[in-house]
């Protein structure tokens, strides 16, 4: 039987391991992680992630051929096929900090295999990385092999969270990326048997190493570019008049364009954007090529104007002050359908409104207080590490509360503010809402979500990203 360890039990370690275990029942499927608080999860009947489907998935491979295990060593030692996706968090100190991918779990994680290790293993890189580093790796590996041949492969991940497992179970594509000697293309072979269990031979691509890694960041650089495109439109079409939503209804119907990924919002998050991104422009900026740097740097600028735009329409908005008035924020997570927070731009927008004294009341379906507590106190940067090594503030911010309910949440507040675009925010009953808000009462719609027609007859002064502006707004400056 072969046998598949993954090193990380994170968002794409879990859900990966999961569906191949679920579609390859003739292969062991081990996941590991040095978070026993994880590992404990992943065995209970709280999965320490949330994303739709993956309960049955897991509860049905779990126990048989799927197990989750903080021994580490003992299956790494008996893996044929090794998986690694470990965090690869944003360099925050010494050469390359605030944009080089910091690969000190990546590393640690190598000398493991190499000192476990008593047979041939395949090692692939599922994290994200920069280019090159198989090159590395493989090099920690080889000099430390006690005659152990290594093969390193580079297989990205291309799942979304929120559709992790629908992606999984019909990608788009699978890239392996492998050396193009004889055992390197014997390596890329036996990976793709696995996939070639579900996956129709014509979705796998198979590269050389350095294209597999580069594709990684491209696509990211790419998907987040087109966010920071048209939310750049975004602001132009407050300007005039235009909106954003018809814009790009037109614009997405050119077949070379496409309709998907083009709505506006308060900003791209999750945990791989804008990683990958500063990944990206450091390895341009090192192989001097600047001009291209700062063409990239440009789609995370974009997506920090947007974050701060919002916040100062709404300042500028309720009287040019929020100080001690109650704001409610609908929506943390970074977008609908997972739990995750990681870079979500709700982040930027509460401490914004924080910085100018509001007292927030948060709700989102998925969330809990204790995150939404961490990631309001945490530096940029630090969410990035395994939980239980992440750099903590000892104290919470006292102008947050947490609430359960959206109706609570609004209740008594000055300005209700949409940050994620859960379907719930759809179909919430605004004139309940409306008649226990303060007056003049405010929508400020982040995600448009809202009938805007509709919430300004019930009585709210509204704002949704890119739409022709309520009289109230007209003559107030959206930028300092
Ligand atoms: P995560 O933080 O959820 O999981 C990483 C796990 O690795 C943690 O549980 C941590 O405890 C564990 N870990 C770290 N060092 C370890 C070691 N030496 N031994 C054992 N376990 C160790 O991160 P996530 O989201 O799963 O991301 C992992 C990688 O995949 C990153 O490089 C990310 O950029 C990439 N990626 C993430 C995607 C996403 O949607 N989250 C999509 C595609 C790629």
């Amino acid at each position: 039987m072969t046998k598949i360890c993954c090193i990380g039990a994170g968002y794409v370690g879990g859900p990966t391991m999961a569906v191949i275990a679920h579609k390859c029942p003739s292969i062991e499927v081990a996941v590991v992680d040095i978070s026993v608080a994880r590992i404990t999860a992943w065995n209970s009947d709280q999965l320490p992630i949330y994303e739709p489907g993956l309960d049955e998935v897991v509860k049905q491979c779990r126990g048989k051929n799927l197990f989750f295990s903080t021994d580490v060593e003992k299956h790494v030692s008996e893996a044929d096929i090794i998986f690694v996706s470990v965090n690869t968090p944003t360099k925050t100190r010494g050469l390359g900090a605030g944009k080089a991918a910091d690969l000190t779990y990546w590393e640690s994680a190598a000398r493991m295999i190499a000192d476990v290790s008593k047979s041939d293993k395949i090692v692939v890189e599922k994290s994200t990385v920069p280019v090159k580093t198989a090159e590395a790796i493989e090099r920690i590996l080889t000099h430390n092999s006690k005659g152990i041949n290594y093969q390193i492969l580079s297989n990205p991940e291309f799942l979304a969270e929120g559709t992790a497992i629908q992606d999984l179970f019909r990608p788009d594509r699978v890239l392996i990326g492998g050396r193009e000697t004889t055992e390197g293309q014997k390596a890329i072979q036996a990976l793709k048997a696995v996939y070639a269990h579900w996956v129709p031979e014509e979705r796998i691509i198979c590269t050389n190493l350095w294209s597999a890694e580069l594709s990684k960041l491209a696509a990211n650089a790419f998907l987040a570019q087109r966010i920071s495109s048209v939310n750049a439109m975004s602001a132009l079409c407050e300007a005039t008049g235009a909106d954003v939503s018809q814009v790009s209804h037109a614009v997405g119907k050119d077949t070379r364009i496409g309709p998907k990924f083009l709505n506006a919002s308060v900003g791209f998050g999750g945990s791989c954007f804008q990683k990958d991104i500063l990944n990206l422009v450091y390895i341009c900026e090192c192989n001097g090529l600047t001009e291209v740097a700062n063409y990239w740097k440009q789609v995370i600028k974009v997506n920090d104007y947007q974050k701060n735009r919002f916040v100062n329409r709404v300042v500028s908005s309720m009287f040019n002050t929020v100080s001690g008035k109650k704001v409610a924020i609908l929506g943390f997570a970074f977008k609908k359908d997972t739990g995750d927070t990681r870079e979500t731009p709700a982040i930027d927008v509460c401490n914004g409104l924080l910085g100018d004294k509001a007292c927030l009341s948060i709700y989102d379906p998925q969330v809990t207080e204790d995150q939404i507590q961490r990631d309001l106190s945490m530096k940029k940067f630090d969410w990035d590490h395994p939980v239980h090594l992440q750099p903590m503030s000892p104290t919470s911010v006292k102008q947050v509360t947490v609430v359960w309910d959206a109706y609570e949440a609004a209740k008594d507040a000055h300005g209700l503010c949409i940050l994620t675009e859960w379907d719930e925010f759809k179909t919430l009953d605004y004139q309940r809402i409306f008649d226990n808000m303060q007056k003049p009462a405010f929508v400020f719609d982040g995600r448009n979500v809202v009938n805007v027609e509709k919430l300004r007859e019930i009585g709210f002064i509204v704002y949704s990203i890119g739409k022709p502006l309520d009289p109230w707004l007209k003559d107030m400056p959206a930028m300092a």
